[in-house]
């Protein structure tokens, strides 16, 4: 290790705070004197990072001249050591390398994909997986992760819907602050830490049509109200890196604007991590039509705020000379550069750059394996149930359907360094669970896009042997993610037309749908005698659903998305506005009376043909067993514009078996200075009951809670009336209990 680097790394100090760089005076000091020994050329290195391609000349050149500072994508112990001892003993500063890989719902284990995670309503939950995620990562020096996203999304076209935790800002930002916690830990020096990445900032899952990468238009309330609020927890969490989006927002492209990663980001939150471009954001400026070359990107990107060039290539070829030109301040690539210089000096990297020794004993230990099933069973909703489920006695089963043995894509995307040998899926441990003789499979259709017909006679015919039919219908994992959006989000292929098909056989049929996104599935709900949503559910999604089926355990889950009758109704989420004709007079097409006059179907906001309602609402999913809600008791009826109220609502398991259930809380702004949404969820808290139990579930409601942004930009909270529910969805048909804002 180079000599000069030891005696920093000897007074560098052992003990490292948590959070966005609380780094010792000491410290700073020796990012200081490491900055002022520093070329030109060696700085603006630390700012560009590169996608691994193993041990080759180019990346052990990188790392060696410090032309990199950071790596991604690669995931082998033995070449990030390698890459790791150049920087260090080769170049002429030994400053180490950070390797960065997306992490996204798990390393080698695979959780569920966070939508299907956001389905838990389980902070806790996620921040345990979180934690398995970086113990497997770190284990090959990946010490910095592209997770989590807190990209809100209302248009499950975008299939980049899988990534976030779905609609709603409260329960958005509780998962990421959560990932946050649990991939960084309490100390981001130990060599287990992974430094998290928020993203993608901001505004990303507004994109115009649901369609990947495209235009979004955001005025500033909504923008503050609903995008911003996650991004803003997860800073407050201490994250350690924040990632810009590729899409623009109302004109200017997040990787250009100084707005969103100075102005609020750094002076307004007052956050000191680092801000990485997404893969090729800066140089994608060219072709928004917002830089005229990479010169242009490359300065408008540094002088923005975006400290780490990941795969533009634009700050290394234009930095030095945009300084020399004036264009971009010294300043501000010491700025950049002392941002890259902290995050290694936090991650321990300064005096521990090497990973300790890496072995497959990392990698799905049975903790890790238990937790990942026990998120799925957490995270799966059963959305209509005629009492089919669970199975009863001893059933000959018939398994059915392209999601039943597909252990790649029952992983959903961003699960690079999962391997389907060890996914456990459907048919496989239904097997294990009762048996090869009581199962019966052929599965109808080779996968989710299979149109072909041919195998639906064989299987119809076979069906008819059995007790009951489960099909696992669903999307393959490359349906969803990044640049996979669906104008038509029904089930691929012919697996609607297989579903009609299996009632020839007269069993009952439940229908589990694992996808990477909500599907619209009005067929599938009144068909199906059990219906069960199950998100890209991972490595353990099998062995999960075996027990929920066999009820073993009660599905946990509840939507974290609204699920649409029709993709024409989207963009669809519950908190929306009332609007001056609320459709409270809904005639649908099929009850039209010939040559109708033309407002004799009301003139209401509405669809003729899918009514306003979602198929299943936000926050919905049934349990093996049935909750009674109390009506809400508030602690004072009206409060003071910095006071609180508390709210305390019985519940009870009015049913047979124990199962949990999400107490959420809803408030409705009645009157105000901008309408406000018919209702929103301020809180929301997960138990378990067993049969005949009651407890209070209790929140504290303060009106800090119930500001919002007027047209000014101003954060403000009025007086007036509320209206206000605890339910266990969205749906609030009790009536609300009354406070007021004085
Ligand atoms: C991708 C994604 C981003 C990811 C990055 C690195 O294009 O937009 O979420 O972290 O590139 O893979």
């Amino acid at each position: 290790m180079n000599t000069s680097l030891q005696s920093l790394i000897a007074a560098a100090g052992l003990m490292l705070a948590a959070g966005a760089y609380a780094l010792t005076p000491d410290q700073e000091a020796r990012i200081e004197d490491l900055l002022s020994r520093m070329t030109q050329e060696e700085k603006i290195g630390q700012l560009n990072q590169i996608s691994g391609d193993g041990y080759s000349p180019r990346m052990s050149e990188a790392a060696t001249k410090g032309t990199a500072g950071s790596v991604l994508n690669e995931v082998d112990p033995t070449v990030i050591s390698r890459l790791q001892h150049d920087a260090v003993e080769k170049s002429r500063l030994g400053i180490p390398l950070v390797f960065a890989r997306d992490v996204i719902h798990g390393f080698r284990t695979i959780f569920p994909i966070p939508l299907g995670q956001g389905a838990t309503w389980n902070p806790a939950l996620v921040e345990e997986g979180s934690r398995i995620a970086a113990k497997e990562a770190t284990s090959t020096g990946v010490r910095w992760t592209f997770s989590p996203m807190v990209d809100i999304a209302r248009d499950a076209r975008w299939g980049r819907i899988a990534e976030g935790y779905g609609e709603d800002p409260v329960l958005t930002g509780a998962m990421g602050e959560a990932a946050v916690r649990g991939y960084q830990g309490n100390d981001l020096s130990s060599p287990d830490a992974l430094a998290a990445c928020v993203k993608h900032f901001a505004g990303y899952g507004a994109a115009e049509s649901g369609r990947d990468y495209n235009t979004t238009w955001i005025p500033d309330v909504l923008l503050h109200d609903v995008y911003l609020p996650p991004f803003k927890q997860a800073a407050d969490a201490g994250a350690a890196t924040f990632m810009c989006s590729f899409n623009e927002i109302n004109g200017v492209p997040s990787s250009g604007n100084s707005y969103l990663l100075r102005d609020l980001l750094r002076d307004s939150w007052g956050w000191n991590g680092l801000v990485v471009s997404d893969w090729g954001s800066i140089r994608e400026m060219i072709p928004h039509g917002f830089c005229e070359d990479m010169a242009d990107a490359a300065r408008k990107a540094a002088n923005a705020g975006v400290d780490v060039d990941m795969e533009s290539y634009a700050y290394l070829p234009n930095l030095a000379k945009l300084v020399e030109e004036g264009k971009v301040s010294q300043a501000t690539i010491d700025d950049m550069v002392r941002n890259m210089l902290r995050l290694k000096m936090e991650l321990g990297l300064f005096y521990n750059p090497y990973a300790p020794k890496s072995d497959a004993s990392a990698f799905y230990t049975p903790e890790a394996l238990e937790a990942a099933q026990r998120t799925v069973e957490e995270s799966t909703i059963l959305l209509k149930n005629n009492g089919i489920l669970p199975l009863k006695g001893s059933q000959k089963i018939f398994v059915t359907g392209p999601m039943a043995d597909a252990p790649h894509d029952q992983c959903g995307t961003w699960s690079f360094d999962g391997e389907k040998s060890h996914t456990v899926t459907p048919l496989a441990a239904l097997r294990e669970k009762y048996g090869d003789d009581a199962v019966i499979y052929m599965p109808g259709l080779a996968y989710s896009r299979d149109l072909s017909t041919d195998g639906f006679a064989a299987a119809v015919k076979a069906a008819g042997d059995a007790d009951v039919i489960l099909y696992f219908t669903g999307e393959e994992a490359v349906l969803s993610g990044e640049a996979h959006s669906r104008a038509d989000i029904s089930l691929p292929g012919a697996q609607t037309a297989y579903l009609e098909a299996l009632k020839a056989a007269g069993k009952p049929i439940v229908t589990v749908v694992m996808a990477g996104r909500p599907l619209t599935l009005p067929t599938e709900s009144r068909l199906s005698d059990a219906l069960l949503c199950s998100f890209h559910p991972g490595t353990m999604g099998g062995a999960a659903l075996a027990r929920i089926i066999a009820g073993e355990v009660s599905p946990g889950g509840k939507l974290p998305v609204s699920l649409p009758r029709m993709v024409g109704q989207l963009p669809l989420y519950y908190s929306a506005k009332n609007t001056g004709r609320p459709a409270n007079e809904i005639t649908l097409i099929g009850d039209i009376p010939l040559e109708a006059g033309q407002t004799s179907t009301g003139c209401t906001s509405f669809f003729l043909d899918a009514g306003v309602a979602p198929l299943y609402p936000f926050g919905y999913g049934l349990s093996y067993t049935t909750f009674e809600y109390g009506a809400p008791e508030l602690s004072a009826s009206e409060m003071a514009a910095d006071g609180s109220i508390t709210v305390t609502c019985k519940v009870t398991n009015t049913g047979s078996v124990a199962a949990s259930d999400v107490a959420q809380l809803y408030v409705r702004d009645l009157v105000g200075s901008l309408t406000r949404p018919v209702k929103e969820l301020k809180h929301f808290e997960k138990f378990t009951l067993a049969p005949g139990e009651s407890r209070n579930v209790t929140f504290t409601l303060t009106a800090d809670e119930l500001a919002f942004h007027n047209a000014k930009g101003e954060r403000i909270i009025e007086p007036g009336k509320f209206h206000l529910w605890v339910d266990n969805s969205s749906l609030c048909e009790a009536a609300p209990v009354e406070f007021s804002i004085r």
